[in-house]
């Protein structure tokens, strides 16, 4: 008789942080040239929010945003990591923290923020999970209260930063991108149609957000760089 291998799914997994796990790595290096390039993309303005997305799922929004978080914490940044994917939330496994109560709870306001901000064990890291998947994800983004939530934030935090759903499936990271000072889409090299890059260009453009660019993720240019690395370290 066979044993069946239990194997669990992505999602309820706990995620390896690579930028914790080995900040001397190549990946790691290459997560801090982003914090450059990010802090280099405002230069005259104070970035204090900034959306991770994509055009669609599965594009390493999660595991990016969450790398970007560690090293603007590794920077001696106050960072707060904000899992706005309420619809396939990650970031309380990535960050090994409860998820009873979260962004969701705040917005139906059947929370305080004290009670739903966690610490990390990231030194200046904190987190608001996404707390209870509710049924209208969208409504609740585009409220007064999310409004107001941000502005209290943004007085407690140097920086902020969104997971978001996909721009191409549902209305989600538009309607924060509009909200937050910068938006990063993340592009995976492999597999991504240009088309759909684009379309989600312009609808986070017709949202009037502030592009600051793109990280291709799973980009293979050479071999013993970024791909393999990042592969013998998953592994
Ligand atoms: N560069 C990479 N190399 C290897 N694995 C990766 C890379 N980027 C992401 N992954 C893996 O791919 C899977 C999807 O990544 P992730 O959850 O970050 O994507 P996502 O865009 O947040 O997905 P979703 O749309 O479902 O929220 C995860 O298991 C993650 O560990
Ligand atoms: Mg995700």
């Amino acid at each position: 008789m066979f044993k069946k291998k239990k194997v669990q799914k992505s999602s309820t997994m706990a995620r390896k942080l690579i930028t914790v796990a080995n900040p001397k790595s190549i990946v790691s290096e290459q997560f801090r040239t982003i914090r450059t390039n990010i802090n280099f993309s405002m230069p005259d303005q104070d970035l204090k929010t900034l959306l991770v997305t994509s055009s669609t799922p599965g594009e390493g929004k999660s595991t990016n945003s969450s790398n970007i978080g560690v090293v603007f914490a590794q920077e001696g940044k106050k960072v707060l990591m904000i899992d706005a994917d309420m619809r396939k939330p990650t970031a309380h496994h990535t960050f090994g923290v409860k998820n009873g109560q979260g962004l969701s709870s705040l917005l139906t306001r059947q929370s305080d923020l004290n009670t739903v901000i966690q610490n990390t064990a990231v030194e200046n890291l904190s987190i608001i999970p996404s707390g209870p998947i509710p049924p209208n994800p969208a409504e609740l983004l585009t409220s007064k209260t999310m409004d107001s939530l941000i502005e209290e934030l943004s007085a407690q935090f140097d920086m902020i930063i969104f997971d978001a759903p996909p721009v191409l499936s549902v209305a989600d990271a538009q309607i924060l991108s509009n909200k937050c000072d910068g938006t990063v889409l993340v592009v995976n090299a492999g597999e991504a149609e240009k088309d759909g890059v684009l379309k989600a260009k312009e609808a986070l453009t017709k949202s009037k957000a502030n592009i600051l660019g793109v990280i291709m993720n799973n980009y293979a240019f050479e071999r013993d760089h970024y791909y393999y690395h990042y592969y013998g370290i998953e592994e």
